[in-house]
């Protein structure tokens, strides 16, 4: 089963109107996303919880790191540099930093408020090889500016 954007968007917007607690869409985000696509074996949030640091947020899958920093990790550089990373084959990444050593790829978006500030990453691990394409990001993307957009 591969992700229906187009449900997905409005099933979340559904399920999350007039919802403005952060782990309280984080946590439906999370559930909504995980289950819409076999690809998709690891799915959470990491949150900015002091400069430079991410800890983890709500998840579905096996267990996370519970710290990141920015310097580190794929999640460390989404919140670093702001950008979408897009890495498809987690073993070539310089850093990556392995909590499932079934992980092979991974996505990890930029979480911003309404004001443009980031306030967490949203991190997709697959147990495939190049799993992730840009229309996964750029529907993903779109969606977190959607529910996040708003607080
Ligand atoms: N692989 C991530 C760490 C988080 S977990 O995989 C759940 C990274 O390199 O940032």
């Amino acid at each position: 089963m591969t992700a229906d954007y187009d449900t997905l968007a409005k099933t979340i917007a559904a399920l999350t109107e007039g919802e403005t607690d952060p782990i309280a869409l984080m946590a439906t985000v999370t559930c909504e996303v995980h289950h819409a696509d076999d690809r998709f074996d690891w799915t959470g949030f990491y949150r900015v919880t002091e400069p430079g640091v991410l800890k983890i947020g709500p998840y579905q899958g096996g267990h996370g790191c519970l710290v990141i920093p920015f310097s580190r990790g794929v999640c460390g550089a989404a919140a670093r540099t702001g950008e979408v990373q897009l890495v498809p084959d987690v073993d070539a990444f310089d850093g990556h930093i392995a909590c499932a050593s079934s992980t092979r790829s991974e996505l990890v978006l930029p979480v911003r408020d309404g004001a443009g500030r980031i306030i967490a990453v949203f991190d997709i691990d697959s147990d495939q090889p190049d799993a992730f394409t840009q229309a996964d990001a750029d529907a993903l993307s779109q969606i977190l500016a959607q529910v996040f957009g708003r607080i």
